[in-house]
């Protein structure tokens, strides 16, 4: 059995990307391993410091877990914030971090272009604050999109560094996970290459939409003027929506768009038509249940303290260890 973390920031609702990286792998793992799923709400002050509702958002996060079918029974669930000994690793992985490396990392780079702004020291050390939620239960397992893999090295990176430096074979190293194949990228709508919350409008559909935001959004998905030759290779554009088709629309169905392209016979349209129907059902199960875990405030708060308790226990038997490592006793 493996220890298994992984975090999803609350700064917007669920949409297909995390479930393709990260949630589906979750609801699998929590069968099979000790699994601490939690809401990276600290990770969210780095890009949205005054957030209007933090509460609401966490809480929204917390039911779409619930209602995608993580179960409280087997898995920690828990809010980051609840664990104030992740910020205690934190600080110590800091001490060990170097600046350089941090300035390095591709998502603080991607950052500090997107909120020239708001070039905030959390930012640097987002990769630290990470390794801290992940070594603090000393998993070996990370379910994560692709665009995660480069916080998993360095992870691994202060994990070996606390080892090596207090010469101690403490933290073992973590590996970013995604059931039986590579890690994923799924692509949003409108050209951009990703499905985000960030990546502009009617990019994204998350678990949450109403089926006729989910037509309004397919429908007005980038395509170009079709194939002009037969089997010609798919622009960037075209392959993202084959993509979609692939996760949500059966094997069946993908075939047939996929010939109608090679014979230069695609209608874009009724393609993106039998999308829109294939994400809506896909997705109708999620929605039923977010508005019913919604309006249950007494088993959401029961979830929340059960994780926190579990969370805690784990955290703080780390940190005791870490603290005596390190050298620090008390009086
Ligand atoms: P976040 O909140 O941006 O995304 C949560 C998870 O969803 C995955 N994901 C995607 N996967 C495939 N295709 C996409 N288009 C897509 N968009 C998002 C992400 O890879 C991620 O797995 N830094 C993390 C949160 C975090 C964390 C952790 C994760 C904080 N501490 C510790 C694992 C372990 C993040 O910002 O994810």
């Amino acid at each position: 059995m493996e220890t298994v973390v992984s975090g999803i920031r609350p700064t917007g609702n669920l949409h297909l990307g995390n479930y393709f990286g990260a949630l589906r792998n979750f609801i699998q793992m929590q069968n099979e391993h000790n699994c601490y799923f939690f809401i990276a709400d600290y990770h969210s002050l780095t890009t949205h410091p005054t957030p209007q509702d933090l509460h609401g958002n966490v809480k929204q996060i917390l039911v779409e877990y619930l209602a995608a079918g993580l179960d409280p029974e087997k898995a920690t669930l828990y809010i980051q914030s609840d664990v104030p000994e992740t910020a205690e690793l934190y600080l110590f992985l800091n001490m060990n971090a170097y600046i350089g490396e941090l300035e390095r990392c591709t998502s603080f780079k991607d950052k500090i272009r997107q909120q020239p702004q708001n070039v905030n020291a959390g930012l640097l050390t987002y990769p630290t604050l990470m390794a801290a939620d992940i070594i603090i239960h000393r998993a070996t397992k990370v379910p994560v999109g692709k665009d995660q893999e480069q916080h998993l090295e360095m992870t691994r990176t202060f994990g070996n560094r606390f080892n090596r430096m207090y010469n101690v074979d403490y933290f073992p190293e973590p590996q970013a996970f995604n059931f039986g194949q590579q890690l994923v990228k799924i692509p949003g709508l409108n050209g951009s290459g990703k499905m985000g919350k960030s990546e502009g409008e009617g990019n994204a559909i998350y678990l949450a939409d109403e089926p006729e935001a989910i037509r309004k959004k397919v429908m007005k998905a980038v395509t170009d003027s079709g194939p002009t030759e037969p089997n010609q290779e798919k622009p960037e554009v075209i392959q993202n929506i084959f993509q979609l088709m692939k996760v949500v629309s059966s094997d069946e169905t993908f075939n047939y768009f996929d010939e109608q392209y090679n014979k230069c016979q695609i209608r874009y349209g009724d393609m993106k038509k039998q999308l829109a129907e294939d994400m809506i059902t896909f997705t109708a199960p999620f929605r039923e249940q977010i508005k019913a875990y919604l309006s249950d405030e007494a088993y959401i708060s029961r979830v929340a303290a059960m994780g926190r308790e579990k969370a805690r226990e784990s955290a703080s038997k780390t940190l005791r260890e870490v603290r005596e490592i390190i050298g620090f006793k008390s009086f």
